[in-house]
């Protein structure tokens, strides 16, 4: 591996690692997705000789214009494919010779695994034990989950004191944490039983540039443009732990390299925030009024409080986030200002339906 380290006297040193190889094969599925197209950015920056292969069924949630910065990088290369689809994917493993996988590949929003839970577990439990299979019989060196913090239910508003550990017993309260808790288990047994080299993370909430409009803050900060209400599920009192995508891409980069087979590492940046926080801070930097404003039904379900405890991954690997909310939150919404047309497109077509159905009567 190569890396670069600032030695006393403020200089870059290059080092690399003996042994380690500078041309590695790595698979990356849901890469037309938010966080798997970040990720596959901050890759091919980071680590110019490796051969990225973006996979993604291209569901409602991925979208191959974000790969547009990098679809014709000589080192990437873009796939369709369903990680369900069992042949198709043993073909591609058989192909490729995949050193490393990571799979973000997902149904990932969890007011539409309220709606219809099946395809979550289809996609995020079946799927996963594709990639494994697969990956088990053409000798993959890691295999990575990219898990949540939802996998650890939820933490009561008036106990600030408490964290998600890793060593905390899985429980979830909606089909998609469900579905995700699930996964993370398979993973682990894959690794107990066939010794397939596993790693999982389980991070908190990200926000950043190509996030999907379903989600809390591009949602709010799509609305507001337009003056439309800002619909906060309950009393907008629920937390969240929010973190730059950036610095979760960091942290899978060094988790695949240096992290300890068999592991669980959280990621996380304390930096927690009440709904309603950060739907006001959104309107101010946007300067729109309180009033759009509208407090409509909860979710079922709804988790109170995520808050990680990022210690081992901080201790271990020496990670830690970069980006203040201050400063994403300013970049994030910078970023939806100046490419419009990205979540313009987006939110005209089926969306709609999919808003009505959602808020129409909510
Ligand atoms: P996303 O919905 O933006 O992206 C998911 C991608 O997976 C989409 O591009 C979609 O087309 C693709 N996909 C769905 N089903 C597929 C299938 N059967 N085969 C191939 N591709 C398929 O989600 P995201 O927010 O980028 O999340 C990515 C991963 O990170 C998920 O596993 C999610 O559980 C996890 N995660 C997300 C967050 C967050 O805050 N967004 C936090 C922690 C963990
Ligand atoms: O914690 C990690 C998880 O974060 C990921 O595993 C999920 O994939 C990701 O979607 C996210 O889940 P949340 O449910 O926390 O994110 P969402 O953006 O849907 O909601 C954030 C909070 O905002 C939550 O308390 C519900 C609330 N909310 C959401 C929407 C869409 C509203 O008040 N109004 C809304 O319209």
């Amino acid at each position: 591996m190569l890396s670069v380290k600032y030695t006393a006297n403020g200089k870059l040193k290059l080092i690399i690692k003996k042994g380690d190889r500078t041309d590695m094969k790595i698979l990356v599925t849901g890469a037309a997705g938010f966080i798997g197209s970040n990720f596959v950015f901050h890759m091919l920056e980071a680590h110019p000789d490796y051969d990225i292969v973006g996979l993604d069924a291209l569901t409602y949630a991925g979208n191959l214009e974000t790969l547009a910065p990098v679809i014709d990088e000589p080192h990437f290369k873009f796939v369709k494919a369903d990680i369900t689809d069992a042949a198709t994917i043993d073909q591609l493993f058989a192909e490729e010779k995949f050193d490393i996988v990571v799979n973000f590949a997902a149904e990932s929003h969890v007011d539409r695994s309220i709606e219809d839970p099946g395809l979550f577990l289809r996609t995020n439990i079946l799927g996963t034990q594709v990639l494994m299979d697969a990956s088990l019989k053409y000798g993959v060196k890691r295999f990575h989950q990219v898990g949540t913090d939802e996998v650890y239910g939820d933490l009561p508003l008036d106990r600030p004191d408490l964290f998600f550990v890793e060593t905390m017993p899985l429980t979830a309260s909606s089909p998609y944490s469900a579905s995700k808790a699930s996964a993370d288990l398979l993973a682990m047994a894959y690794h107990r039983t066939f010794g397939l080299p596993v790693t999982i993370s389980r991070c908190s909430n990200n926000y950043g540039p190509y996030q999907f409009p379903e989600k809390l803050i591009p949602l709010m900060i799509a609305n507001a443009t337009a003056d439309k209400p800002l619909p906060v599920y309950g009393e907008g009192l629920n937390v969240r732990d929010w973190l730059y995508v950036e610095d979760h891409c960091r942290a899978i980069d060094l988790v695949i390299h240096d992290g300890r087979v068999g592991e669980v590492y959280n990621i996380g940046g304390h930096n927690e925030k009440a709904n309603i926080e950060v739907v006001k801070i959104i309107l101010e930097q946007l300067g729109k009024p309180e009033s759009l404003i509208t407090y409509v039904t909860d979710r079922k379900g709804h988790d109170q409080r995520y808050a990680i405890d990022p210690t081992k991954i901080h201790n271990e690997l020496g990670w830690l986030p970069e980006t203040k909310f201050e400063d994403g939150i300013r970049k994030t919404i910078q970023w939806y200002i100046d490419n419009e047309d990205w979540w313009k497109n987006i939110i005209s077509g089926e969306y709609q339906q999919y808003y009505e159905k959602m808020y129409g009567n909510r």
